[in-house]
C-alpha cells in the first residue's frame, strides 16, 4: 500500500489561529484513511529570511522544500490580509518553484474576520498554478471566521463540511495523472545571473 502524504502550508504565524486550527482539521479527516501521512508545516517553527536570491539556502530553508516536495497533496491555509494572503505564506512560496509543485495536488483554505473572504483564494490559485500544481476545484473561505469557532473548534457545520470535503479530496486527488511540464518550468527559473 502506497502511503499517501498530504501537508498543510499554515500562513499564520498567530498563537491561536483559526487558519491552523481549520487547517488541522482538514488534515484530521485526510489522517482518517490508512493510507495517509500528514504533515503541519508550521511556519512559527521555520527560522526564513525575507527571500533573497542572492542567498544559497537560508535559514530553515531546506527543510521546508523538502516536506513541501515529499508532500502529494499540498494545503495551501491563509488568513485574509488585506483582502489578499498573509506575507509569510508568499515568503515561503517564493522559496518552493516547480520542483516542490509540479505534479503536486493544492487544496486552498483561507479565513477572514470580514465578510469578504475570496480574494486570498484567486490570488493563491493564480500563484499554484504559476508553478503547474493541479488545484482541486473546491475551495474554503470562512468568512467572520471568530463567530464559527467556539473553544478552538468549528461550530459551523456548513463551513465544517466544506473543510471536511477539501480533507477527502486532497486524499483522493493525491495522485492524478501529472500534467505535462508547462514552457515556464524550463525558462522562469527565478534570477539566476
Ligand atoms: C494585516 C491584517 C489585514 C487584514 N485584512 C483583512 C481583510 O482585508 N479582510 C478581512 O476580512 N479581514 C482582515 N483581517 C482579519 C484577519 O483575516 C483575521 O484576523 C483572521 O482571523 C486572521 O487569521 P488567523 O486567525 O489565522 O491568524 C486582517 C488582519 C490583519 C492582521
Amino acid at each position: 500500500m502506497d502511503t499517501i502524504r498530504v501537508a498543510a502550508l499554515v500562513g499564520s504565524l498567530r498563537e491561536g489561529s483559526y487558519t491552523r486550527l481549520a487547517c488541522d482539521r482538514a488534515l484530521a479527516v485526510a489522517d482518517s484513511d490508512d493510507r495517509v501521512e500528514t504533515d503541519c508545516i508550521d511556519l512559527r517553527e521555520f527560522d526564513l529570511p525575507v527571500y533573497n536570491s542572492d542567498l544559497d539556502e537560508p535559514g530553515d530553508s531546506a527543510e521546508l522544500l523538502d516536506r513541501v516536495e515529499r508532500a502529494d497533496s499540498v494545503l495551501l491555509g491563509s488568513p485574509n490580509y488585506h483582502g489578499s494572503y498573509s506575507a509569510p505564506l508568499k515568503n515561503a512560496l517564493d522559496y518552493c518553484g516547480f520542483d516542490e509543485f509540479e505534479d503536486t495536488t493544492v487544496g486552498l483554505l483561507t479565513v477572514a474576520g470580514g465578510s469578504f473572504p475570496t480574494g486570498a483564494l484567486d490570488h493563491l490559485r493564480i500563484v499554484a498554478r504559476a508553478v503547474n500544481a493541479w488545484v482541486l476545484p473546491h475551495q474554503v473561505a470562512i468568512p467572520n471566521v471568530s463567530s464559527r469557532y467556539e473553544d478552538g473548534e468549528l461550530v459551523d457545520e456548513d463551513y465544517a463540511e466544506r473543510v471536511d470535503t477539501l480533507g477527502r479530496r486532497l486524499v483522493e486527488y493525491a495522485n492524478i495523472e501529472p500534467s505535462p511540464a508547462t514552457v515556464e518550468s524550463e525558462s522562469n527559473v527565478g534570477a539566476d545571473d
